[in-house]
C-alpha cells in the first residue's frame, strides 16, 4: 500500500454487549484507533471510522439467564452503557452501530450465502452433546463436568479455569448441562465449515512473505505460527437460538458463529453510515486498517480475511496493529472479579478528565508488551507532565502575552541562534509525530508531543521574559512571538491525543478551527497583530486524596473477592443434645461499653443479662464503635468460666457470627426479647 492511499477504513473492534467497557479496551484498542483517525482528519484524508457492539454469542445468552432477562435486553443495556462511555472518552467513531440490526443480519447472511452458493463451505455432520431436558444441542460453555487434567469440578465445555487448559466439552469427566442439570447426550448435527487448510499457501505468502517486518512483531509472530501448525477447517454456523440466522434450506435453528458475523459486522455498519460504503470495502485505493487486542489475532488476520478471500470482492487489511493488555495495579483486569476501571465509573469520579486517562494511557500503552495502569502513576503524569510542563508552558505564554500587549501577538525582531534552533526544532516536530502516527507508535509520538512543550517551557525558562520586561522589552516581543508559535502549534498537534484540552487551546489562542496538520511548525502560525483570548487552566492538579480512594476502592474489591472465594469450613465432630444443653446462652443488652487502654482489639463491656449486670472482655474493638453498641440486644454465653483479661475479669462471652474476611457482626434476636431469655 502506498503511502498515500486515496481513503482509509478504520475498524475498532467491535465490543461484547455483555459487560462495561474499562481502561483496557480503551488503552489497547479504541484510543489508538482515535488518534489514528483523528491525526488522519487533521491531514484532510478520507476516513471512516467504524465501531458498534458485538451482540451475539454465548456469553451474551449466559449473562440473560443470569440476570432473568431476555439477550435482547442484556445487549439494549450495555450497548448503550458503552456507547455512551465511548463518547465521553470522545472517540470520535463515524458510526456506533449494532450487530442486532436488521441491515447487519442481511448483510451477513447474505455473505454466508455467497460463500455457500459458490460452494466455498464444506458440509459436515457430528456428533455433539444435546440437553434433553432443555431440548437443545449445548454450547460449550453450557457444559461443566470435571477437569481431565486437575481434577477441578468445575470446568467448562472449553476452558478449565483453575489450571486454564484449553478443553473439548467432550474431554470432561461427568458432563452436565448447565440449563437443566441433566447428563447430555451425544447426536447429530450438521454445520458448515470454511476449510482454512485450502487458504494456508494463500495466507503464508500473504502474510509471512508479504507483510514481515511491515506488521507489529507480535501480530506477526502469533499469525506465523498459526500457519506453520496447520490450519483445520472451522465452524462458522451453531445450535443456538440467539444470532443470525443461517439462511439456508437445512439450517433451522442454526445461527451463525458469532466470529463469522461479528467482523462482518464492520461491513454493516459502513452500509448504514453511508451508501458510498463500497469504495471503503472494495476499492483496492483504500487503506483498511484494524484496531484490536491481542486475543482478536487470528480472528482479523486469519480466519476474517480467508472469509473476505473467499468472497471475492472486498480488500484485505493493510494492517493490524494489535496491543498487547494492560493490568491494573499488577493485576490482571477481570470483568469477573470486578478488577477494573470502568470507563462509565472513571468519568463519575473524575468529572471533565477524560483527557487526563487519555494520556495516561496513551503514555503507557501496552504497545509491545503488556503493561500495568497504577494510580500512582496516573496522578504523577497529571501532576508532573500534564500540569508542570504542557499546562505550565502554555499558562505562562498565555499570560505573558495578556500582560504584556493586551493579547496582540508581538512582532518578531532580529533572531538569536537559540531562537533559530528553537524554530527549527519546532519545524520538524510534526513530521515526527506524524511518522510514528503513521507506524502506529503512539506513545512515541505522544513522548514527542511532550518533548515540544518541554522546548517550550526550556524556552521561557531560559530567555526570562518576566525579567527580561524591565530592561530589553523588544527582545520579549520575540520571545513571546516564538513561545505563542509553539504554542499554536501544540493546539494542533496534541488534538488527537487530548482532544478537550486542544478545543480549549484553540479557544484560548483564538484559533481558526481549520487549521490542519500542515500548518503545524510553521514560524508565523499565529500572525502578527493576531490578538488571543483569556487564559484557561488547561489541566489541574490531582491531589492524594483522590487517588487514595480509588486504591482503597480496589482493596475492598479484593477482600470482597477473597471473602467470595473463601471456603466454608468444614463441620465439626457431632456432638450429642445432652453436650449442647451445656451452654446456658442469654440474650442481653450492652449498656456499658469502652475501650480496653493499650490494646487494639478488647473492648469491656456491662451486659445487662437479666440474672445480672456482668462485665465481659470482647475482641471485637476494630469493628465496633464503644458508643455505636450500647443498647443494642446480644445472645451471651452465661456459663462460662470467669477468666482474666488484661487485668479484667471477663464473665461470659458474646456470641458472634464472622465472615470469610474476619468481620464480625453479633448474633441478634430478630425482635426484642427481655434480658435472660433462653438461646436454644
Ligand atoms: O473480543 C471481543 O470483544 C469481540 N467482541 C471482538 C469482535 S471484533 C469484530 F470482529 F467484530
Ligand atoms: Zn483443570
Amino acid at each position: 500500500m502506498t503511502e498515500n492511499p486515496k481513503r482509509y477504513t478504520v475498524t475498532a473492534a467491535l465490543p461484547y454487549a455483555n459487560g462495561p467497557v474499562h481502561i483496557g479496551h480503551l488503552a489497547g484498542v479504541y484510543l489508538p484507533a482515535d488518534i489514528y483517525v483523528r491525526y488522519l482528519r487533521l491531514q484532510n484524508r478520507d476516513v471512516k471510522f467504524i465501531c458498534g457492539s458485538d451482540e451475539h454469542g454465548v456469553p451474551i445468552t449466559i449473562r440473560a439467564k443470569k440476570e432473568g432477562i431476555t439477550p435482547q435486553q442484556v445487549v439494549d443495556k450495555y450497548h448503550k452503557l458503552i456507547k455512551e462511555s465511548f463518547e465521553n472518552f470522545n472517540i470520535s467513531f463515524d458510526i456506533y452501530d449494532r450487530t442486532s440490526s436488521k441491515i447487519h443480519a442481511e448483510t451477513a447472511g447474505g455473505f454466508f450465502k455467497k460463500l455457500y452458493e459458490d460452494g466455498k463451505f464444506i458440509e459436515q455432520t457430528t456428533q455433539q452433546y444435546y440437553d434433553e431436558k432443555a431440548q437443545q444441542f449445548l454450547a460449550d460453555r453450557y457444559i461443566v463436568g470435571t477437569c481431565p487434567k486437575c481434577g477441578n469440578e468445575n470446568a467448562y465445555g472449553d476452558q478449565c479455569e483453575a489450571c486454564g487448559t484449553s478443553l473439548n466439552a467432550t474431554d470432561l469427566i461427568n458432563p452436565k448441562s448447565t440449563l437443566s442439570g441433566a447428563v447430555p447426550v451425544m447426536r447429530e448435527t450438521k454445520h458448515w465449515y470454511l476449510p482454512l487448510n485450502e487458504y494456508e499457501p494463500w495466507l503464508r505468502e500473504w502474510i509471512v512473505e508479504g507483510h514481515k517486518g511491515d506488521w507489529k512483531p507480535n501480530v506477526y509472530g502469533q499469525c506465523k505460527s498459526w500457519i506453520d501448525q496447520g490450519l483445520q477447517p472451522r465452524a462458522v454456523t451453531r445450535d443456538l437460538d440467539w444470532g443470525v440466522p443461517v439462511p439456508v434450506a437445512g439450517a433451522e435453528g442454526k445461527v451463525l458463529y458469532v466470529w463469522f458475523d461479528a467482523p462482518i459486522g464492520y461491513i454493516s455498519a459502513t452500509k448504514a453510515l453511508t451508501d458510498d460504503w463500497e469504495k471503503y470495502w472494495k476499492d483496492e485505493e483504500t487503506k483498511l486498517v484494524h484496531f484490536i487486542g491481542k486475543d482478536n489475532i487470528v480472528f482479523h488476520c486469519i480466519i476474517f480475511p480467508s472469509m473476505l478471500k473467499a468472497h471475492g470482492d472486498y480488500i484485505l487489511p493493510d494492517n493490524v496493529p494489535a496491543n498487547e493488555f494492560l493490568n491494573l495495579e499488577g493485576d490482571k483486569i477481570s470483568t469477573s472479579r470486578n478488577w477494573a476501571v470502568w470507563l462509565h465509573e472513571y468519568l463519575e469520579e473524575f468529572p471533565g478528565k477524560a483527557d487526563v486517562l487519555r494520556y495516561v494511557l496513551a503514555a503507557n500503552a501496552p504497545e509491545t508488551k503488556d503493561n500495568d495502569f497504577t494510580w500512582k502513576d496516573y496522578q504523577a503524569r497529571n501532576n508532573n507532565e500534564l500540569l508542570a510542563i504542557l499546562g505550565n508552558f502554555i499558562n505562562r505564554a498565555v499570560v505573558l502575552t495578556q500582560k504584556y500587549y493586551d493579547g496582540a501577538v508581538p512582532a518578531r525582531s532580529e533572531l538569536t541562534d537559540y531562537d533559530k534552533t528553537v524554530l527549527e526544532d519546532l519545524q520538524g516536530i510534526p513530521l515526527v509525530i506524524s511518522t510514528y502516527i503513521e507506524r502506529y507508535r503512539f506513545r512515541d509520538a505522544l513522548a514527542e508531543l511532550m518533548n515540544l512543550a518541554r522546548l517550550g517551557n526550556k524556552y521561557l525558562a531560559d530567555t526570562e521574559p518576566w525579567k527580561l520586561i524591565k530592561t530589553d522589552a523588544e527582545r520579549v516581543k520575540t520571545i513571546m512571538n516564538i513561545a505563542l508559535q509553539i504554542s499554536g502549534s501544540l493546539a494542533i498537534l496534541m488534538e488527537p491525543f487530548l482532544p478537550e484540552s486542544a478545543a480549549k487551546l484553540r479557544t484560548m489562542l483564538n484559533m481558526a478551527l481549520g487549521n490542519s496538520w500542515s500548518a503545524a511548525g510553521a514560524a508565523d502560525l499565529l500572525k502578527e497583530g493576531h490578538v488571543i483570548g483569556k487564559p484557561e487552566l488547561l489541566f489541574e492538579k490531582v491531589e492524594d486524596a483522590a487517588v487514595d480512594a480509588q486504591v482503597q476502592k480496589l482493596l475492598d474489591t479484593k477482600k470482597a473477592n477473597e471473602a467470595a472465594n473463601a471456603v466454608v469450613e468444614p463441620a465439626k465432630e457431632d456432638i450429642t443434645f445432652e453436650d449442647f444443653t451445656k451452654m446456658d446462652v442469654r440474650i442481653g443488652t450492652i449498656i456499658e461499653a469502652e475501650k480496653v487502654a493499650k490494646t487494639k482489639k478488647l473492648l469491656k463491656l456491662k451486659i445487662d443479662t437479666g440474672i445480672d449486670q456482668r462485665t465481659v472482655v470482647s475482641g471485637i474493638a476494630e469493628f465496633f464503635k464503644p458508643e455505636e453498641i450500647v443498647g443494642q440486644q446480644v445472645s451471651i454465653l452465661v456459663n462460662l468460666a470467669p477468666r482474666e483479661i488484661k487485668g479484667i475479669t471477663s464473665q461470659g462471652m458474646i456470641l458472634m457470627a464472622e465472615n470469610a474476611d474476619g468481620s464480625l457482626a453479633f448474633v441478634q434476636p430478630s425482635k426484642e426479647i427481655k434480658n435472660g431469655g433462653t438461646v436454644s
